[in-house]
């Protein structure tokens, strides 16, 4: 499963990019304002330090302004993918920037028959949102296994990017459902090294070190 970074903060995606860690990025409006950069400038640079697919969203909601607006998008790097809502005119925009070559990431999927259209559409990634449908009390997970089954049974190539993630666990859980891609924010990710009993044998380790009163270097 590959690993995007859902964020914004450069410093945190110069670090995990420097642990080999981050497969690309998605950003959204939201973390782009808590991140109080000008949006196109950060784009560019998040796709200076990261080759992979780095997915920036149009502001729109109308399919002429979208179009416009994953136009100017594309051509800040070789490396961005146009996001677009999961409306009819998003897929619209989805159906005629696939159809020039640009890459597009449909987003704010909540259902099976949203990631149906997503990929009839030419959709390079479908982004289904965990976290959210968690929030009331559906199943995130349940929405990733069946959006698998679905691409398999007819070799859909879109790619599912599970969004909205919220816990190490959801990691675990879409890896498991077969999912292409998770993106992570920063937080979480550091979180999926921590184990309990990693930090009490290194603990003890540490102390026992410190008892030999030797020194390796
Ligand atoms: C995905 O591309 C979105 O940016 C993101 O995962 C949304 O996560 P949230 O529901 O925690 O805001």
């Amino acid at each position: 499963m590959q690993f995007f970074a859902d964020t914004a903060e450069i410093e945190d995606i110069k670090k995990l990019h420097a642990m080999g860690l981050l497969d690309g990025i998605t950003t959204n409006p939201s973390l782009i304002a808590k991140s109080g950069r000008q949006f196109k400038e950060v784009i560019k640079e998040i796709c200076s330090v990261v080759p992979g697919p780095v997915s920036a969203e149009v502001a729109s909601i109308d399919y002429d302004t979208m179009m416009k607006e994953g136009h100017v998008l594309a051509k800040l790097a070789d490396n961005v993918v146009v996001k677009v809502p999961l409306t009819v005119d998003g897929l619209r925009a989805c159906k005629s920037l696939s159809s020039e070559g640009i890459k597009v990431n449909v987003t704010l999927c909540f259902s099976p028959n949203q990631a149906l259209l997503a990929a009839k559409c030419g959709a390079t990634y479908i982004s289904p949102f965990l976290g959210r449908l968690d929030d009331i009390n559906l199943d995130g997970v349940e929405l990733i296994e069946q959006i698998r089954q679905i691409y398999d049974n007819y070799s859909f190539t879109t790619q599912i990017l599970a969004a909205s993630i919220r816990t190490p666990n959801h990691v675990t859980q879409v890896a498991l459902a077969g999912s292409d891609v998770a993106t992570i924010p920063p937080a979480v990710i550091y979180k999926l090294a921590d184990h309990p009993l990693t930090k009490a044998g290194l603990d003890a380790f540490v102390k026992d070190w410190k008892a030999t009163g030797q020194s390796i270097l």
